[in-house]
Parts: structure tokens; sequence; C-alpha cells
């Protein structure tokens, strides 16, 4: 049976194109068993017809909030509590900054106010309009406020732009919805853990640098995943461009060797530590106090460098204090040879095996698939959204790692 088999979710609908794609997602969501009512917004309701989504859902479809028909059948309030999951796709800038605020001059924003249903949002929107530091300020504070935002994905869009604000697949949203209401594990109450993510970047002179193209995602949203099972997580990143998860306390490093100091540190106090990062193998062997400039009539120039410490290794190589150690290898080939190898060589308990040579998966990608591998087992996760992909993990992790 679908894990979604008659949950409540009430499926709220703001103004933006993306709003065609959530009949797709009504449909989705009914065929694993979800029982669906919609609540359009004035917006949403300029782009598609209720008619559509009260045929797919076979629910009427709510728009007003004083709606004397309505409040004799289910009000607003009957609705708020109806609701076991709150999701809204297509979430446009304008709702997300009502939420943020607290405003409730709608159905859907005082559905939110009132209801104590979780509340995920599916951001949609204009690339300049999700870069503005009034949504970053806005999708944060809403983090912070334990809303989960799932996505936005990066690509082409609607208005010809290129860049986030893509609305998630309706087949990605209805997954994690099951997973979310699936029940949200404890599996790590009580447990500390450290994970590293991101690149490191390695410096040649005061303005360049040695570094690839982890995005961090994926060491992110384990973190995220970490947090929500229970765990109290320390976060280690490198530069890269995103929110730090709710209630995750985080450190900024730049190099491999900040990022050791800070991970070693760290490590003292945990009992699972995560090596997610793709950590610089090498580093210039020295860093110019000056620019390097050019020299005429050179036309070649080699740059010595030296071995960076590995991180996680040493981790693993603690005789006291040594935590459940997890790595990760990102593989262009012979993906499970390489990670086994891996495994041996670095003492470690679990590593996470993923294939970076497909530009759908892995680096850089909200996507991807992954092999967990132990000295006993190997378990293959099928290419997914990194959040949900990162649920699954702690679980594996969490039960790998009972003492
Ligand atoms: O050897 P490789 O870089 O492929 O190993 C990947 C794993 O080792 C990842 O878990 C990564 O975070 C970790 N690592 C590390 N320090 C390094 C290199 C890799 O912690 N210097």
């Amino acid at each position: 049976m679908s894990s979604l088999a008659d949950k409540r979710l009430l499926l709220g609908i703001s103004g933006g194109i993306a709003a065609y794609k959530s009949a797709d997602l009504v449909r989705r969501l009914k065929d694993r068993g979800a029982q669906v009512r919609v609540v359009m917004s004035a917006g949403a309701r300029e782009f598609v017809q209720p008619l559509t989504f009260q045929a797919l859902s076979g629910n009427p479809v709510h728009t007003d909030l004083l709606d004397p028909a309505a409040e004799a059948a289910m009000g607003h309030i009957e609705l708020a509590k109806w609701a076991e999951l709150i999701l809204i796709a297509p979430a446009s800038a304008q709702v997300m900054a009502k939420l943020a605020c607290g405003m409730a001059d709608d159905l859907l924003t005082t559905l939110c106010l009132a209801s104590e249903a979780p509340v995920a949002l599916a951001p949609a929107m204009n690339q300049a309009m999700w870069r503005h530091p009034a949504t970053a300020v806005n999708a944060q504070t809403l983090r912070e406020r334990g809303v989960q935002l799932w996505g936005p994905a990066a690509g082409s869009q609607a208005c010809g732009d290129v860049g986030p604000g893509r609305m998630l697949e309706p087949a990605d949203l209805a997954q994690q919805a099951e997973s979310l209401l699936s029940g949200s594990s404890d599996c790590l109450r009580g447990k500390s853990v450290v994970i590293t993510a991101g690149p490191t970047r390695e410096a040649l002179d005061p303005v360049r640098y040695l570094s690839n193209h982890s995005s961090g995602k994926m060491g992110f949203a384990l973190a995220e995943a970490a947090q929500r099972a229970g765990a109290q997580v320390t976060l280690i990143a490198g530069p890269v461009n995103l929110a730090t998860p709710a209630q995750v306390k985080r450190v900024d490093v730049v190099d491999a060797r900040d990022m050791r100091a800070a991970a070693e540190r760290a490590a003292d106090l945990c009992d699972i530590f995560i090596g997610a990062a793709a950590v610089a193998d090498f580093r210039p062997a020295t860093m110019a106090e000056q620019k390097i400039k050019k020299r005429e009539g050179c036309d070649e120039s080699a740059i010595a460098l030296v071995k960076n410490p590995d991180i996680v290794a040493g981790i693993a190589a603690r005789s006291q204090r040594r935590p459940f150690t997890v790595g990760f290898a990102a593989e262009t080939q012979q993906v499970e040879h390489y990670a086994q190898d891996k495994l041996q060589r670095k003492n470690l308990d679990m590593i996470i095996a993923n294939d970076v040579s497909s530009t759908n998966s892995g680096f850089n990608s909200d996507r991807n698939a992954v092999t967990v591998i132990d000295r006993h087992s190997s378990t293959h996760l099928p290419q997914a959204l990194k959040a949900d992909l990162a649920r699954q993990l702690i679980e594996i992790i969490a039960a790998k790692a009972q003492p």
C-alpha cells in the first residue's frame, strides 16, 4: 500500500505559470492514495480554472476566505484542522513574503496560520525574483520556522530566463510529500553528527585558487535530514552558495587545512562523522603573497603542488573518540570497485559511492543515485532528489551506527 494512502493533503496553488503543472501533481498524489483538497489564490485562478482541480481532486476547490457556502460545509478552520500536510505548489515570491511576515489576507495564507500541520513550499518564480535579497530573507525566515522548501530547480524558465526558480517536477513533489508523511523518524535522537560539505579552495595567490565543482547540496541535504531525525548537527562548509538548514550549527571554512582543523575539533564530541566535502587533494606548495604576474616571453608556467591532509581518513584512524565514519566516493568509472578500495584504505565504516560522470546526477545537480557500501553489504539507492536521498541515507547510517 502506498504510504500516502488516506493521508489528507491540502494543496495550495498560488499565482504563477507553473500552476498548470499542479494538475499533474494532484493526479500523482491521488495515484498514491492521498485525499487532496485544493485551495487556489486569486492569482492562481488567472492561470488555471478551478474546475480542472475539482475534476482531478474529486473535491470542490476552495477559493474565498469569506464564503458562506464553504463555512456551512468546510470552512477555513475545518480545512486547517483537516490537513495533515499543506503543500503550496507553486509558491510565488508573494505568498512566501506573506507567510514570512504572518499575513492572513486570503484563504491560503489564513490556512497556513491556522493550521498545525507541516507546511511545505515548492517555490516557482523568475530567477531574479528568487535571487532577490528580499526573497532570500523570506526563504530563510520560513526555513528557520520549520517550513520545508522543496526546490526550486534551476534551468530554463517560461519567461525565457535561465537560472534557479523552476518548480520541482510533480513526480518529485509527490515523492517528497510521501517521504514527509511516511513518518518522520527519530532515528538520530540524542546523537551528535558532524558533516563536511562543499569544495575547498586552495589559494595560489591573493586572487586565485584551485577548487572543484562541488555545490555542497548533498552535504547540506544530509545535515537537514540528520537534524530532522533528531541529531545535533555541525556542518563544516567550504565556500558554497547555500542557506544553512534550520537548527544546524554551521562552521565556514575555505581550504582543506581549515576544514581539517574544524573537523577534528568537532569530531571529538560526535557519534557520527560524514565526509561529504569534495576536499582538494592537492594545494599549491606555496601561496604567493602578491598576485602572480605574467612574464614577458614566458609562455609556460608550472605550479608545484603538495598533498592535502585526508580529513575523513584522519578521523577514521583515531584510536580514541572515533565516531562512526562515513565517506563519499565520487567516481567517473568503476564506481563500486574504487569505492570498496577507499573503504578499506581509509578504514571507513561506510562509503557512499556515486557516479559523477552523468550530468543529471552527482556534482552540482539536484539529484543523485548512490550505492551504500559497508564491510558486509552493498545497497543501491536509485536516482532521487538529494533531499530525499539524504533522508534514506540518514536512516541507513543511523541503523548501522548503532553500538
Ligand atoms: O580519495 P577521495 O577524495 O576520492 O575520497 C573521498 C572521500 O574522502 C570523501 O568522503 C571526502 O570528503 C574525503 N576526503 C577528505 N579529505 C581529503 C580528500 C577526501 O576528507 N583530503
